[in-house]
Formats: structure tokens, C-alpha cells, sequence
């Protein structure tokens, strides 16, 4: 038996028993730490309401999921007809929406989601490579089947070159091309090239421009070393999970050289920056790079699982009937939700929304390290991480758990704000939902400020 106690907060009873009871009937493991552990009963635009009926501005997007915000009901009604399930009436005994499998058959909305997600990612700069579109049902699934394929492409060409310190998930290749070497007992096939992060990792020190020598020397040794097996090379545009670094474009244009160089295959892994985090609605025209392979996940349903690799076709036929299927991949559910997300960002200003929130995130987020709580502020778009600092005795980590709380706890009336527990152990992340009011946006940075402001002060 644990000995981890359900956490409570006073004043939330209901909130409290909810805890309980989800630790009591859930292994805790499915559930990554925050020290909040906020009961949601509804969420709407940049909001989360708890089961007291307290606010909280979402600083998270979920997990970067919701970048047109919760539920948005112009979204939800586009969802509904691609179900078909508009003309639903009472007393019908069946609708005639669309079937909830894919498995084994086919449906025009699939067919009309590939048509159109095809479209919009050979529109964006730097998308002209792809062509066919593999879909799945969580971002690790997504990266699985594009590893698959560049692994099966060249008969003995099985090794892959992945970024230090990245996260692409914990299931399988994904979980093989996270981190590094160093982590766990690693899959022979796989590599690591150093990732710049002294070089990035703060707002200022991304401004300077990189030495690239000693990542071109690391590349070349891995060519020497096992270049006759080597497939692929995956990176993200940024390393998220890793801790917010977002490297200066050269780095990737580097990779992606290597691989044209090489004949390999250039994989990038846009799960979390797909669909206007970093900017435009793919960090691939931000970076200035063509992958062959784009993997896709979160923002691109919104928040209804969907994920995809989308690439070269010849790449992807290298794997045979069945090998990239899945009881859930291309379910017409996840298809009218990518139509409908794809709907709203060609049809609305959300890019132009996220571009002047990202202007007002970096001013209000650089203010805090006045505060002496924050010693570094990455990050670009809507998409930004605070690194907490260590002040009297408490370790980063708990500078960043006391932030979590007082956000959460919105004092005497002040605003609340919700936080995802810490990424690599003392980095907050921001990431609000492109559409956030920006006036209300500044409110909630000016509250950050004053919380940082209180914790420093011990
Ligand atoms: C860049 C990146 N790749 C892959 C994943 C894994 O996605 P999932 O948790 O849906 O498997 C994540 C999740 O955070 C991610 O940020």
C-alpha cells in the first residue's frame, strides 16, 4: 500500500472527496504530479471552473491541447456536422451520423480530413514534402509508426539519431528516443546528438548566434561510427517536455542538412508546437526547415485524441497492409474534430490572436525574474517556460510547487491561475490558449508577478 496521501485544500470539500476517491480507484501512476491537483467540473474558453464554482485561467491549454480555448461552441457545432449528428431528432431511433469505427472500412469523413490537412500543411512554408497522412491516437503512437516506417525503408538501416534531453513520449520507440542514454536500459538502434541548450537557454542568450563546430564534429562521429545503419534523424522543434529550450534555427537547418547530406530521413516532432504555438501553424515555417515527416498531435483536435505522422509517401510505403493499424486510427470522431480545428484557425484570427498574446506573455514573463523567483524565461508564441530559481535553501523545484499553489489558491479574491506541475523538475510552463482575452491575459500575468513576488519573499 502507498503512503502518498490524497492532497487537500481547506474550503474544497467536494473538490477533497473527488481527490480521495480518484486515488483510492486510480494508480496514481496515470496521473503526472502537481501540487494542486485541481478537480475540473467545466472549462470554457481560457477557463477552468472547479466544483466550488472558483475560476481559474488556464496557463496550460490542458496539456498545449486546447489552442482555441475549451469548447469553443462555433467548434463544437462544426464537430457535430461532420458527425452528422445535426439532424438528430428525438424519437428517431437511429441517427444517420457517421459510424464510430474506421476499423476495417472507410468513411468520407476520413477522406475529406486527409484532403484537407494535406492542404493546409503544403500551403505553410517549408510543408511541400508531404503527401500522405498515417494517423493514430495519442503523439507516441504517431511517433511509433513514423520509426517504423523510416526503419523498414532500407533493409539494415535501422538506427536512428535522436535529441538530447527530448520527449516524444513514454510507449515504445517513443519512450527509446526520449531523454538520453543515460536514462534507462536503451534500445541498441538509438543515438543521441547533444541538443544546444547553454545556447538557449534564456530569452537573451538565444539571441546570440550558435557555434555550430562541436554539433557538426557529433554528427560526424555518428556517421563514422554507424552511419551504414543510420535511417533517421527525430528532433523537435523545441525541447518541450525537456524543459522549454527553443534553439536558434541554424541548429535544426543543421540536422536537416546532415540528413539531405545522408539520405536520411528528417523526422520533426510538432506533437506539442502543431497548429500556432510557436507562431504560424507549423514550427517548421518558423525554423525555416522541410521535414520529410511531420509528427502531430494535442492542438490538432483540440482536445479529442487524435494524432498523425504526415509525410513522404514513399517512406510510408514502406510498411505493409495492417502494420500501422490500430483498433482507433482515423475514427471519424478524431476526423471531424482535425476538419473543425482546421475550420476555425482558416476561418478566424486565432494565429493573429496567439501573435499579439505572445508579445504581452514575453514582456510579462521576463518581469518576473525582478522578483528573484525566476532566473530564466524561454520560449516563443504561446508557448514559454519560467525556470524557478533557488532562493533561501529551497531547491527550484520548490520555489516552482509553491508558485503551483499560490496560483492556484488565488488569495483574498486574486485571480487563480492553473499550472502544470514542473517540467524537468523546476520549469513552469505558459501556455495559455491562443484566444485569451489579452487584457485578461495581462491581469494574470501581473497576479504571476505578485505570487513570484510573495514566494521569494519566503
Ligand atoms: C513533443 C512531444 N512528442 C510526443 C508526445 C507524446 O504524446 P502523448 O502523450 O499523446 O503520447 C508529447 C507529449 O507531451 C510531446 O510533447
Amino acid at each position: 500500500m502507498t503512503d502518498i496521501q490524497p492532497i487537500q485544500f481547506a474550503g474544497e470539500d467536494q473538490s477533497n472527496a473527488v481527490r480521495t476517491q480518484i486515488l483510492n480507484q486510480e494508480p496514481f501512476a496515470i496521473r503526472t504530479f502537481t501540487p494542486s491537483q485541481c478537480v475540473i467540473s467545466h472549462s470554457a474558453g481560457s477557463y477552468h471552473f472547479t466544483p466550488e464554482g472558483r475560476k481559474l485561467a488556464d496557463f496550460t491549454s490542458g496539456v498545449l491541447v486546447a489552442n482555441l480555448g475549451h469548447n469553443p461552441v462555433s467548434w463544437w457545432n462544426r464537430v457535430i456536422d461532420y458527425l452528422g449528428l445535426g439532424a438528430i431528432k428525438d424519437g428517431d431511433q437511429y441517427a444517420k451520423c457517421v459510424p464510430l469505427t474506421a476499423y476495417n472500412a472507410i468513411t468520407e469523413v476520413e477522406a475529406l480530413a486527409n484532403d484537407r490537412l494535406i492542404a493546409n500543411l503544403q500551403a505553410a512554408p517549408g510543408g511541400s514534402r508531404i503527401n500522405q497522412v498515417m494517423w493514430s491516437a495519442s503523439g507516441s503512437e504517431a511517433v511509433q509508426k513514423a520509426l517504423w516506417a523510416a526503419m523498414k525503408r532500407t533493409p539494415g538501416k535501422d538506427m536512428i539519431i535522436a535529441t538530447r534531453g527530448g520527449f516524444h513520449g513514454k510507449k515504445g520507440l517513443a519512450g527509446a528516443i526520449t531523454g538520453s542514454e543515460d536514462d534507462k536500459e536503451r534500445d541498441e538502434r538509438v543515438r543521441f546528438i547533444s541538443f544546444p541548450k547553454a545556447e538557449c537557454d534564456d530569452v537573451e542568450t538565444r539571441k546570440q548566434p550558435i557555434d555550430l563546430t562541436s554539433y557538426q564534429q557529433e554528427l560526424d562521429a555518428l556517421w563514422e561510427e554507424c552511419g551504414d545503419r543510420l535511417c533517421c534523424v527525430v528532433t523537435e522543434p523545441y525541447l518541450g517536455g525537456g524543459g522549454s529550450y527553443h534553439p536558434q534555427k541554424e541548429y535544426l537547418q543543421l540536422l536537416q542538412s546532415f540528413c539531405r547530406e545522408h539520405d536520411l530521413i528528417f523526422i520533426l516532432d510538432e506533437i506539442q508546437s502543431n497548429f500556432g504555438r510557436t507562431g504560424p501553424m507549423y514550427a517548421f515555417s518558423h525554423y525555416e526547415i522541410e521535414p520529410d515527416i511531420v509528427l502531430l498531435g494535442k492542438g490538432l483536435g483540440n482536445g479529442i485524441p487524435v494524432s498523425a505522422a504526415v509525410g513522404r509517401r514513399d517512406i510510408f510505403e514502406s510498411l505493409g497492409y495492417g502494420e500501422a493499424s490500430d483498433t482507433w486510427s482515423a475514427n471519424p470522431l478524431s476526423s471531424a474534430a482535425v476538419l473543425a480545428t482546421l475550420d476555425e484557425f482558416e476561418g478566424s484570427d486565432a494565429l493573429e490572436k496567439g501573435l499579439v498574446l505572445a508579445d504581452l506573455i514575453e514582456t510579462g514573463l521576463v518581469r518576473l525574474k525582478e522578483t528573484g523567483a525566476i532566473s530564466k524565461v524561454r520560449g516563443e508564441g504561446c508557448v514559454w517556460g519560467i525556470e524557478c530559481a533557488e532562493l533561501d535553501g529551497r531547491s527550484g523545484a520548490e520555489v516552482a510547487n509553491q508558485i503551483i499553489e499560490r496560483c492556484y489558491a488565488g488569495d483574498n479574491g486574486a485571480p487563480a491561475i492553473h499550472l502544470l506541475g514542473a517540467l524537468a523538475g523546476k520549469v513552469l510552463r505558459v501556455s495559455p490558449p491562443l484566444t485569451m482575452c489579452p487584457e485578461e491575459c495581462q491581469a494574470y500575468l501581473d497576479r504571476l508577478y505578485d505570487v513570484c513576488n510573495e514566494v521569494a519573499a519566503g
